[in-house]
Parts: C-alpha cells; sequence; structure tokens
C-alpha cells in the first residue's frame, strides 16, 4: 500500500488545471483531487468553474479554487497565476487541457475561425505553459505539465472536417517536446496526452452519424471516457514520471493504429 501511494498519490500537491469547468478537465481534477491534491481551476467559463471547485473541495476534503481566465491572455494567465499562489499558498503541477473544435471544411473557412482555434488550442497552451514554467522557475521550484494534444495532432479525422484543430493539436504536441527539452535542466518536465474520440460536452453535439462512424472506426467500436485518462494524467504529473518528458501519451481505444 505504501508503494502504491508513493507511485501514485498527488498529496499536498497544488494543481492547476485549465478547461476544468467541463469535460475532461472537470473529471480529471476530480481524479487528481481523490489522490490528495489541492486543485485551481482556470476556465473562461467562471460560474461553471467555480461551482465545479466548490463541489470538488466538499467531496473530497480539499482545498479547491477557480478563477475566470481565458487562456489566450497572457497578461491575464499570469494575474491569476499569482493570485492562485496567493490563495493557495503554492502551485506545483499543470494540467494544460482548455480547448476547442470547429467542424468545417477549409475552403469555407474564415480568417477569424482559424485564428480562434489556433489562438485557443495552441496559442492558450503556449501561453499557459509559459506563464506556469516562469512561476516555476522564479519560485526556484521544479513541477510536471501535461498538455492535452489529441490523436488528431497525429492522424486526420473522418468524416468531419477540420483541419485547424488538427493543426493546432499537431503543434501542441511538438511544443510539448520542445519546452520538455528546453526546461530539462530545470527540472520541469513536459509531456501530453493524445485522447481519441471521448464523449464530453466537446463531442456530444455532434449528429449522432458521425458519432457511429467514429465508432465503427475504433477498434474498441466505443467513444472512451474522460475517466479512462484521469490515470495518465497522475502519472505524467506524479513523481511515477521522474524520467519521462517530451511523451506523447496516446489514449485512443486503438484509433491510430489502423
Ligand atoms: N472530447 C474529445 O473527444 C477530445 C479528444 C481529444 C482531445 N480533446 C481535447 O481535450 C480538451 C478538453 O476537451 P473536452 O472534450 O473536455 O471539451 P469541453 O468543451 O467539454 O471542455 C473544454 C473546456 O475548456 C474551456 N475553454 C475553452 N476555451 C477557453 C479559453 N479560451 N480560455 C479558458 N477556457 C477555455 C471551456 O470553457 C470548457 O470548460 C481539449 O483541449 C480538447 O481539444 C478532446
Amino acid at each position: 500500500m505504501d508503494m502504491l501511494k508513493k507511485l501514485f498519490s498527488l498529496e499536498g500537491k497544488v494543481v492547476l488545471i485549465t478547461g476544468g469547468a467541463q469535460g475532461i478537465g472537470k473529471v480529471v481534477a476530480e481524479h487528481i483531487a481523490a489522490v490528495g491534491a489541492n486543485i485551481v481551476i482556470f476556465d473562461q467559463q467562471e460560474e461553471k468553474a467555480k461551482a465545479a471547485a466548490e463541489a470538488i473541495a466538499q467531496e473530497y476534503q480539499c482545498k479547491a479554487m477557480a478563477i475566470g481566465v481565458d487562456v489566450t491572455k497572457p497578461e491575464k494567465i499570469a494575474a491569476a497565476i499569482k493570485k492562485a499562489d496567493a490563495e493557495m499558498g503554492k502551485l506545483d503541477l499543470l494540467f494544460n487541457n482548455a480547448g476547442i473544435v470547429l467542424h468545417k471544411s477549409s475552403l469555407d473557412l474564415t480568417p477569424d475561425e482559424w485564428f480562434k482555434v489556433i489562438n485557443v488550442n495552441l496559442n492558450g497552451i503556449f501561453f499557459v505553459a509559459q506563464a506556469f514554467g516562469r512561476y516555476l522557475i522564479s519560485h526556484n521550484k521544479q513541477g510536471a505539465i501535461v498538455n492535452t494534444a489529441s490523436m488528431s495532432g497525429t492522424i486526420v479525422n473522418f468524416p468531419q472536417q477540420q483541419a485547424s484543430y488538427n493543426t493546432s493539436k499537431a503543434g501542441v504536441v511538438q511544443l510539448t517536446k520542445s519546452l520538455a527539452v528546453e526546461w530539462a535542466d530545470k527540472g520541469i518536465r513536459v509531456n501530453c496526452i493524445s485522447p481519441g474520440y471521448i464523449f464530453t460536452e466537446l463531442t456530444s453535439f455532434v449528429r449522432q452519424d458521425w458519432q457511429d462512424i467514429w465508432k465503427e472506426l475504433t477498434p474498441f467500436k466505443r467513444m472512451g471516457k474522460p475517466e479512462e485518462l484521469a490515470g495518465a494524467v497522475i502519472y505524467l504529473l506524479s513523481d511515477s514520471a521522474s524520467f519521462a518528458t517530451g511523451t506523447d501519451l496516446i489514449i485512443d481505444g486503438g484509433f491510430t493504429l489502423v
């Protein structure tokens, strides 16, 4: 039991989760609290994020707070990190997860639509990672970051057309590797997860015939659940992963294999 606890505990850690108001971020935040961490949520849906933090604090008897933050705004991120540090006493780990998707063909996409997806999914991941890296280094701390990429960074999804999303997620994978190398000598590990189709608010609105095709193309013949990602995030954030950096952990029910 002691060994198990040592391997996968986040006891005493404060973990920042972006996009934690709903979906993968919220469910993973609950699991992170369950293994002993205190929680900070950054999400642009402020009320929903606060409700999620309150529920987590109650359920897991931990400290949890939320701040309304748009991850595309570097100054707001820096101010929110300062505020969270003041309120929680410290920050240790980051699950950098906020993201959006747009299903639209490249021929029809407007410049603003392209900018928006790249801005949230790639620039947003960079701005939060950069601010968190600066925070750790300026406080003489080591730490770990897990970015949410996607299998869309590796394959091209079908039948929906989503070049902006696929491109942004390929960027997240390469950003993860770049930061891993840049920050290796600073004791900051940077890894990413690449989920396949996961049933959340992001995907639940998608037309049923597309969801049926996604399931058919997945060897497991189903979509994943957010809780099926939690163990991977906890592993990569924990000291168990002390030799892992720049890893892209694909969790997709076998989708990218066939
Ligand atoms: N659901 C899937 O099938 C799937 C698959 C692979 C990767 N992902 C990725 O997982 C992450 C979470 O996805 P999800 O399915 O939970 O989606 P979701 O829509 O349920 O949750 C995303 C959260 O991010 C927040 N957010 C969006 N833009 C933001 C911004 N500019 N600033 C701050 N917060 C913002 C939203 O408010 C929301 O709470 C995303 O990066 C997504 O691309 C999802």
